[in-house]
């Protein structure tokens, strides 16, 4: 069995090394009935037996094509390939025939479908013939009358251009006559570099040579009807005769040799450049017989992309492209055959979108002239270049110089490593896997010793590293843990250390007073500026009453929310204390978490976990956004928002009293589960200590209770009231404020009048359909008027509250009138009773 799929092959090898010293075939037509078979070596030669039309093979395993060459030179240079894309691979069977309809195709026995065509209609079957004609054209014509010519390959070019042949634009809109490139010099598919003619508007036209048919990296110069403008000596080029020919139905160059028994072709090389060459003389110890007249570019260092993906060009002509460490190439016919193109591959695929992942890392390549496509990045230092770009998973690359920070996305392309003597180049970071080991073992003497020497520093800085760290652990507490990721992060940021060591933590104030903390961890403010992209206006989320808010992304792509205490509002200091100390300590799920905090200079800046559906205002009095809040979405909030408020009351470390409960301070994470945050205005009541006074009243007016608004007087039943007064807004989807009804000053009265009228149904945000089970939205109404009731005594604790609401047979009392809801105007009462107190309204809006 394995005999019978070598022998033809072995067969045509012979034939092929036979062809060579007997020519099989010298007409130089064919037609209907006669075909042209790979395994007898059939061809066709033209007339004065310069080219020859036959089947050839290139690479291992050996792939079959049918071409034309220079008969006298069997495998030199073949000038044109019928199907470079489609290679054929059983020679056995391979023929070129006439098909029914008139059409050259080339076939295998196996397939029905040609591996290449002429692909013609409406020809007239019987009378076409195929002829290699003398200047190398392959036509197919009409046998009554040769001057018909359907198809010529001159059409068709492949990678060269030969004389005669035709360069340029069909206006038609069929296929351009252009060049591309073997992909290398075994392989006729499709290669990167093309040339091709491009037109102006104003008529002229110069040809292009491109990369990847779109990156024009060297012109001829513009036509001007004897030469092109960057090849001003072929004006007295004793050799060619260019010519340009424009009509209506194409507009293209050709040219001619003045001595036509020359033998010279143009092609395109699959190192990218153009080349002329001409056979002056067989030279037999020469390996290539053909002569180089001229190749442009001149350098290879000037093609496009010659290296391809991550390649790195240096002069060396024997060996011009390498890959940089980490990475290897493509494909093993690169060093072989001179076929860079498809670049180079990292060893490690990069795992930045994993989350777990360890960290990738930046590999420095010295010396590298800029490669192209790089954006501009606005960073300042270098470190936050690359903060910026390790933050970015589409960041493969940066540099930094004095003009400041680039970053590369995608494949570099066109890098080059200069050699002494030229232009100095700069050092570019290249991103590498965290799996991609740091120190490359390889290498000379000195090499080693580099190693070695990295090897005791860094033991050095591991033990001085450790000894710190355990002094710093001991003088801390011990036993608790930290949120480790983000401790990390503070280790990474080493520029940042020395905060800590001066005391300028996050807890620093309660630490004085001898107290016991959890630790926070803190961010160092480049990582916060790199995380937010500089506090991009993109990034803004909102405008609190302290500052802005902004979301961002931690290195390990976790997303934070990041809030600014403004250096303007006097309060951010003590707000950031209140805020930092407090929450650190809390620990629930209806709470906002604080990942930890950051001051630099006056900045102080919190970060917080993201909560990607925003705050609850934003949903519950926007017509078209409250139809995401189901009953049950609705109720869920209304359940999560008590047993944060319960926790804060009753069950964490202290006895926290929030103060500016309303929709904005309740944020929605992305399963809509609602979380109490902003603790900038949270006190911290002893456990006997059910009221205070205040003589800063702060908070929202709509969700302040009576005492406190009027008083100054604050206890747990303030926040049971905004509590009572949040429930009836999500209940409603109406704003307590604002709300002006059949008569009543706000929500809370026409929610009493409905309810003492028996009709408190009526109250249910209509819009988004009937509940279920309405005894449900009844009851909790109920709750709600009894939270908001004026005397702080008669209103539940937030744990009667809770038990009210998970337990359907807990009996509910009868609410008395609520406050400010007849006959007391809040806003005369108000700047009346406080008029000693400074009363400060937070306007904190959506985030
Ligand atoms: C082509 O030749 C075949 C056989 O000689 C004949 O049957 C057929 O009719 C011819 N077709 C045309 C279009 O002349
Ligand atoms: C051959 O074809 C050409 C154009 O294709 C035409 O001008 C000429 O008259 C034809 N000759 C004969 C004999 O049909
Ligand atoms: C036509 O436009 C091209 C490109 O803008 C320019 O290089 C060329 O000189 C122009 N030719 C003439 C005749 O104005
Ligand atoms: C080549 O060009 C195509 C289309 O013009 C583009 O989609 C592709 O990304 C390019 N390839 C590279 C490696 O830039
Ligand atoms: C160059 O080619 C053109 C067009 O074929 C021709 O008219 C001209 O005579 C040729 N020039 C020379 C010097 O042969
Ligand atoms: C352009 O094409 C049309 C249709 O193929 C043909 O009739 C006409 O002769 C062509 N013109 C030139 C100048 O070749
Ligand atoms: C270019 O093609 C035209 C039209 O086929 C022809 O008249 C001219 O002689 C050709 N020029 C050269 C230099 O071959
Ligand atoms: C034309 O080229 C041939 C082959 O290169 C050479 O033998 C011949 O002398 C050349 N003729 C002229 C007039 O230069
Ligand atoms: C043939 O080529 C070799 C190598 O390029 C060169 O040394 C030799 O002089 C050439 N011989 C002739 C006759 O041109
Ligand atoms: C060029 O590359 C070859 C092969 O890697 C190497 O042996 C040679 O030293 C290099 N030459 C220069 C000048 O770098
Ligand atoms: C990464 O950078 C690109 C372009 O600079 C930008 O379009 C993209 O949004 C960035 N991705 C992230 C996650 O910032
Ligand atoms: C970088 O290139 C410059 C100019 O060729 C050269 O002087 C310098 O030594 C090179 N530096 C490195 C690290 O290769």
């Amino acid at each position: 069995m394995g005999l019978d799929g070598t022998r033809p092959f072995l067969l045509f090898v012979l034939l092929l090394f036979l062809r060579a010293c007997f020519s099989v075939n010298t007409d130089d037509t064919f037609s209907k009935g006669q075909s042209l078979s790979a395994m007898n070596t059939d061809s066709i030669s033209s007339k004065s037996g310069r080219y020859e039309l036959g089947f050839f093979e290139r690479g291992t395993p050996p792939k079959f094509y049918l071409g034309i060459w220079f008969k006298r030179l069997v495998g030199q240079k073949i000038v044109w390939v019928a199907n470079r894309e489609n290679h054929l691979s059983d020679p056995s069977t391979s023929r070129l025939e006439f098909s029914e309809d008139g059409n050259l195709v080339l076939l295998e026995a196996s397939s029905k479908k040609p591996f290449w065509s002429t692909n013609l209609e409406n020809l007239p079957s019987n009378s076409t013939e195929a002829a290699l004609l003398d200047d190398g054209n392959f036509v197919l014509r009409d046998r009554s009358n040769l001057s018909t010519i359907f198809w010529e390959s001159f059409d068709h070019p492949t990678d060269t251009w030969m004389p005669g042949g035709k360069l340029g634009i069909d206006k038609a809109g069929k296929v351009p006559k252009q060049l591309i490139s073997w992909k290398n010099s075994d392989d006729p598919s499709l290669g990167p570099f093309s040339l091709s003619l491009r037109i102006y508007p104003n008529g002229s036209s110069e040809f292009i040579l491109q990369w990847n048919r779109s990156q024009v990296y060297w012109s001829t110069g513009v036509w001007n009807g004897e030469t092109f403008g960057s090849l001003p000596w072929m004006r007295s080029n004793p050799i060619y005769n260019y010519s340009f020919v424009s009509n209506a139905n194409e507009t293209y160059f050709n040219y001619s040799l003045y001595n036509s028994s020359m033998m010279s072709i143009s092609f395109i090389d699959s190192t990218g450049q153009l080349e002329q060459k001409t056979w002056l003389s067989a030279n037999e110890s020469k390996s290539d017989p053909w002569d180089l007249l001229w190749a442009n570019p001149k350098s290879l260092s000037d093609v496009y992309a010659l290296c391809g993906a991550f390649g790195i060009y240096h002069d060396n002509t024997s060996h011009p492209c390498d890959c940089p460490k980490g990475f290897e190439p493509f494909s093993d016919t690169q060093t072989t055959l001179n076929d860079w193109s498809s670049g180079c591959l990292r060893r490690h695929p990069l795992q930045c979108e994993n989350r777990n992942a360890k960290k990738d890392w930046f590999q420095k390549i010295p010396n590298i002239t800029s490669p192209i496509n790089w954006k501009a990045y606005s960073a300042v230092s270098a470190r936050r270049c690359e903060l910026a770009c390790m933050n970015n998973c589409s960041c493969t690359a940066y540099t930094h110089n004095s003009s400041g920070c680039l970053i590369w996305e995608g494949a570099l392309l066109n890098m080059q490593q200069p050699s002494d003597g030229g232009e100095a180049g700069q050092d570019i970071y290249l991103r590498l896997s965290a799996d991609e080991p740091q120190i490359s073992t390889k290498g000379t003497k000195w090499k080693v010793w580099v190693i070695v020497a990295v090897l005791v520093a860094a033991t050095g800085l591991i033990l001085c590293l450790s000894v710190c760290f355990s002094i710093k652990r001991k003088l801390k507490h011990k036993g608790e843990t930290a949120a480790s990721s983000n401790d990390l992060m503070l280790f990474d940021l080493s520029t940042e250390i020395h905060a800590i060591s001066d005391g300028t933590n996050c807890q620093d104030s309660d630490k004085k007073r001898g107290k016991k903390d959890v630790e926070l961890p803190l961010f160092s403010y480049e990582s916060v500026l790199a995380a937010t992209d500089n506090f991009s206006t993109a990034n803004k989320l909102g405008e609190g009453g302290f500052g802005p808010v902004y979301k961002g992304k931690l290195l390990r792509g976790q997303e934070i929310a990041v809030k600014m205490l403004s250096k303007r509002s006097g309060q951010g200091i003590e707000e950031f204390r209140n805020e930092t100390t407090l929450i650190a300590k809390l620990q629930h799920r209806n709470l906002v978490k604080l990942l930890g905090c950051c001051i630099e200079g006056d900045e102080k800046i919190l970060i917080y976990e993201y909560m990607p559906n925003k705050s609850l205002d934003f949903y519950l009095f926007d017509p078209a956004k409250k139809q995401m809040l189901d009953w049950g979405t609705r109720i869920h909030i209304i359940e999560g928002i008590a047993q944060g408020l319960l926790y804060l009351h009753q069950y964490s470390r202290l006895r926290i009293i929030h103060r500016d409960m309303k929709p904005s301070n309740i944020l929605l994470d992305s399963e809509m589960n609602p979380k109490i945050s902003d603790f900038g205005m949270a006190r911290i009541v002893g456990d006997n200590e059910l009221q205070a006074n205040t003589n800063r009243i702060v908070g929202t007016f709509g969700y302040m209770s009576p005492e406190y608004a009027m008083e100054g007087l604050y206890s747990i039943k303030s926040d049971v009231f905004s509590f009572g007064v949040l429930l009836l807004e999500i209940v409603s989807g109406k704003k307590n404020t604002g709300f002006y009804n059949h008569g009543s000053l706000n929500l809370l009265g026409y929610a009493w009048e409905l309810w003492r009228d028996d009709q408190s149904l009526e109250l249910m945000d209509s819009t988004i359909g009937y509940p279920t089970s309405t005894s449900i939205l009844v009851r909790y109404i109920n709750i709600g008027l009894l939270c908001v009731q004026e005397n702080p005594v008669d209103r539940p604790t937030m744990l009667d509250v809770v038990s009210m609401i998970s337990n359907e047979h807990v009996p509910l009392l009868t609410p008395k009138q609520p406050a400010f809801t007849v006959g007391r105007n809040p806003t005369i009462n108000l700047t009346e009773n406080c008029s000693i107190n400074s009363v400060t309204f937070s306007v904190m809006e959506a985030r």
